[in-house]
């Protein structure tokens, strides 16, 4: 790191010895215009910073923090090919995939997508049981779940006036492989294979239940079996060996990683759910933060602010979790998408050279829908021993009286995390001084939910550049993955004497086979 971005560091952790910082009403008390000046509207976006512990001074170091790190030329990094995924020795194509013009191939990739769906929804092309579409159940685990799964939730309206209804099918599950047979009808129902690499054993593992399911019903057409198939991959030729026909691959850029890849074929079950002209305003929407990102100042730019507030408590307050609250039911997978997205992009103790990072890196990030949370794990924000930051979520239209006592819960919620309580009996207190951030969207449509999702995007972008790591690898979730195949080898040729096995995961094996 540079001496610039050293000594800025070092001021930070200076400012973050004065404890009044966390007196937040004494914060709001020196300046009136505090909550205006530390609110900021972008789009559909309306953000409220106000109730942390922050303060002008402290935002003018992150800032200064952040252009010590070079971000303003790694932002221009990310849009501009470079490899910033250092170890895979690929740029990351995620903004590509949202452009209202991308580079021809993905442009291909995104035509040949649709014309799929519409041919699908139309009822030209029919399952192989020659009867149209009336669901899609997308086979596929972590972004190739997660990414359609918030967006689709999210925009249920939408959903609701399509024809087609979307299921997943994630986890190896005996029990949600009988409940889509129960609940669907699979004589109309198109398969998704969702996977970037096409080598992922849950996926395959599914894929090939549900093929063998098909070919038991006695109507099958075995030559037409592909037609109830469709595979949304970056590994073209895993695809063929599938033996599902070119015509019914859905390519996508190899530079996209998983968790960003919504915006991309991944994203071919939202398509079908909400139509292309809610998709192309997806993309439209995440494309406008894009812009965003890369022309606002950092001290008025979304992602930035908010990347800088969390490296600010996760560095400086040492504060280890985080937690995402939406008050909105649509919302309520957005907290396990950006579970991953921060956790598997930031959760790493090496930076781009391979060195011990000295810093905290990714906070724990957890959390639900707020309504819900609040009669579950709300205690503890109140009055536990440890504090964290909150991003509240709330959706302002079109506003019914629901959505206004939800919205004034959450209010209510963030207003008590920061003013407490006073009592005379001791354990009815609440101390307050408990940070968060509001964030509202005007209406839940595909455009604000692309710019939202994109401005998280982006905040884990600009995490990784103050940590000087690569947000866009994983390494560290292939070492189980590479375990369970070595003992499944080894079950199979008999010799699990010859896996290596600390005594209490043998153990725990042996009850495992013994219980057969
Ligand atoms: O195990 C982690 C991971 O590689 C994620 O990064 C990814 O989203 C998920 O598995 C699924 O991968 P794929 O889309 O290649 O099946």
């Amino acid at each position: 790191m540079n001496q610039d971005f050293l000594a800025q560091w070092q001021q930070l952790k200076k400012i973050a010895r004065d404890e009044s910082v966390k007196d937040l009403q004494a914060l709001f008390n020196q300046s009136i215009n505090r909550a205006a000046s530390l609110s900021f509207e972008v789009e559909d976006i309306f953000v409220d910073i106000s109730k942390n512990w922050i303060t002008p001074e402290i935002l003018l170091s992150l800032t200064k923090l952040a252009d010590a790190s070079q971000l303003s030329e790694k932002i221009t990094h990310l849009f501009t090919g470079h490899n910033i995924n250092v170890t895979e020795n690929k740029p990351a194509t995620h903004t590509l995939q949202r452009q209202t013009n991308p580079p021809a191939q993905m442009a291909k990739d995104r035509a040949k997508m649709f014309e799929v769906a519409l041919n699908y929804s139309s009822g030209q092309w029919l399952t192989a049981f020659n009867k149209p579409v009336e669901t899609v159940v997308n086979i596929g685990i972590g972004g190739s779940y997660l990414g359609p799964k918030i967006a689709i939730q999210a925009l249920t309206d939408l959903q609701m006036k399509s024809k087609v209804k979307v299921l997943y099918f994630a986890s190896i599950d005996d029990v949600r492989l009988q409940a889509i047979v129960h609940t669907t009808d699979i004589e109309r129902t198109l398969f998704c294979i969702s996977s970037k690499s096409l080598g992922t054993i849950e996926t395959l593992k599914n894929a090939n239940a549900i093929k063998e399911l098909l070919e038991k019903k006695n109507n099958y057409q075995p030559n037409k079996m592909n037609q109830s198939f469709v595979i949304a991959t970056a590994n073209n030729k895993r695809a063929s060996e599938f033996g599902v026909p070119e015509s019914h691959v859905l390519p996508f850029d190899n530079a996209t990683g998983g968790r960003f890849s919504v915006w991309s074929s991944i994203g071919f079950p939202l398509l079908m759910a909400i139509g292309e002209k809610g998709f192309l305003s997806f993309l439209a929407g995440a494309e406008k933060m894009d812009k965003h990102f890369k022309e606002a100042d950092f001290n008025q730019n979304l992602p930035v602010l908010m990347a800088m507030v969390s490296i600010w408590y996760r560095n400086f307050m040492h504060l280890t979790a985080y937690a995402v609250i939406p008050y909105d039911a649509n919302l309520k997978h957005l907290p396990a998408w950006l579970q991953q997205l921060m956790m598997e992009s930031n959760g790493k103790m090496h930076d781009v050279n391979g060195e011990h990072v000295d810093v905290s890196t990714s906070p724990w990030l957890f959390g639900d829908h707020g309504q819900l949370s609040q009669h579950a794990f709300f205690q503890a924000f109140h009055q536990s021993k440890d504090v964290l930051p909150i991003d509240f979520i709330g959706v302002l239209g079109p506003q019914t009286e629901s959505k206004k006592y939800l919205l004034i819960n959450m209010l209510a919620q963030s207003a008590a995390l920061m003013n407490g309580s006073d009592h005379d009996e001791k354990q009815f207190n609440c101390p307050g001084n408990r940070p968060s951030t509001t964030i509202l969207l005007k209406e839940l449509t595909p455009s604000s939910l692309g710019q939202l999702l994109a401005m998280y995007e982006h905040m884990i972008y600009v995490q990784s550049v103050i940590w000087n790591i690569n947000c866009f690898d994983q390494p560290g979730v292939e070492l189980g993955k590479t375990i369970a195949r070595n003992i499944v080898e080894h079950i199979q040729d008999d010799t699990l004497e010859e896996v290596h096995l600390d005594k209490s995961t043998q153990q725990l094996l042996a009850k495992v086979l013994e219980h057969e």
